[in-house]
């Protein structure tokens, strides 16, 4: 039977917190756990959720992944604890790490979700920030495995906002050598620093590109994916961004530029007829809500690699 290895980082706050080797461990893990070859038990074992934004998949894919591991969860509502009241993040987390096994944070600014790690004495997970969502992240390579399984087959284009999906994406395409390429309109480039650390794991071998044309972007790529135009917390700039997306939309003439094989990908919530028409996201070529079932194995694995 396959043994799960324990991570050697305590923490996932960021996808390059994983080698490529325990990338592939846990999508490996997460495929066994998805076919009911393999049952781990983590009885008793308490993951705490703290979510600062909303949520419906991570929130709910996590709880029956835990529950599937014989744990159980504590979702704390900021609302109606004391962490929506201000007290310092110092505290919070030296409190929860004591009662839980693992903790998985959805929250705006990365810092906060290290301050959380810094204090945690227990594994911190990053369940979204501004910066990342490296828990997406291995739901989409997943996905993407289940579909090609070579990675060094595969071009993944990303079209639309150079947001926390499109940085997780590019450093996990680094860690497996996946061609991405990026089309977002000018100003909206994913983060500098994420674009440098792909590069230097990259060497030199140009898997990553970045430009304002979406057609030139899609051409015999593989795997086209989108995400929302404004984040959450970007509800305030909802109708520039709207004009300065035009042209963005993954609509069937686009999709038509990709290679035959092509599947599309969206980490949900969509917004039908922005990002993405209902025909693509309907259509044969869709994997949404493969993907969106994902979440659950790849989580399963993860946090079997922290418990262990
Ligand atoms: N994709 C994703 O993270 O969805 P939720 O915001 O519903 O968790
Ligand atoms: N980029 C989106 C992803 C939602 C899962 C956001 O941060 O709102």
């Amino acid at each position: 039977m396959m043994k799960p290895k324990k991570l050697a980082n305590k923490d996932f706050l960021s996808s390059l917190d994983l080698a490529p080797e325990e990338v592939i461990d846990i999508l490996n893990l997460a495929q066994k756990f998805k076919n009911k070859d393999l049952n781990i038990e983590f009885k008793n074992k308490v993951l705490g959720l703290i979510f600062d934004k909303s949520s419906t998949r991570t929130r709910v894919s996590f709880q029956v992944a835990m529950s599937r591991l014989g744990g159980t969860t504590i979702d704390l509502d900021p609302t109606t604890s004391q962490i929506g009241r201000g007290e310092p993040i110092k505290d919070t987390a030296r409190v929860l790490s004591r009662y839980c096994d693992v903790l998985a944070i959805r929250t705006f600014k990365q810092s906060n979700l290290e301050e959380y790690a810094k204090w945690s004495s227990k594994p911190v997970i990053n369940a979204l920030t501004d910066l990342e969502h490296p828990c997406q992240a291995l739901a989409d390579f997943m996905t993407i495995k289940e579909e090609f399984i070579d990675f060094s087959k595969v071009a993944l284009t990303f079209i639309g906002d150079g947001n926390n999906v499109a940085n997780s994406l590019i450093l996990f395409g680094a860690l497996l050598g996946v061609e991405v390429r990026i089309a977002c309109p000018k100003g909206y480039e994913p983060n500098s620093l994420v674009i440098k650390k792909a590069n230097e794991i990259n060497k030199g071998t140009n898997l990553l590109k970045i430009t304002n044309d979406p057609y030139a972007a899609v051409e015999g790529a593989n795997v086209l994916y989108t995400d929302v135009w404004s984040s959450m917390g970007e509800e305030n700039q909802k109708e520039e961004k709207d004009k300065e997306f035009s042209g963005f939309t993954v609509d069937s003439n686009l999709v038509s530029k990709a290679s035959k094989d092509a599947i599309i990908l969206h980490c949900l919530p969509a917004y039908r007829s922005k990002e993405i028409t209902d025909e693509v996201i309907e259509s044969a070529k869709s994997r949404v809500f493969e993907q969106a079932e994902n979440r659950m194995h790849a989580q399963q694995a993860l946090l079997t690699c922290l418990l262990s």
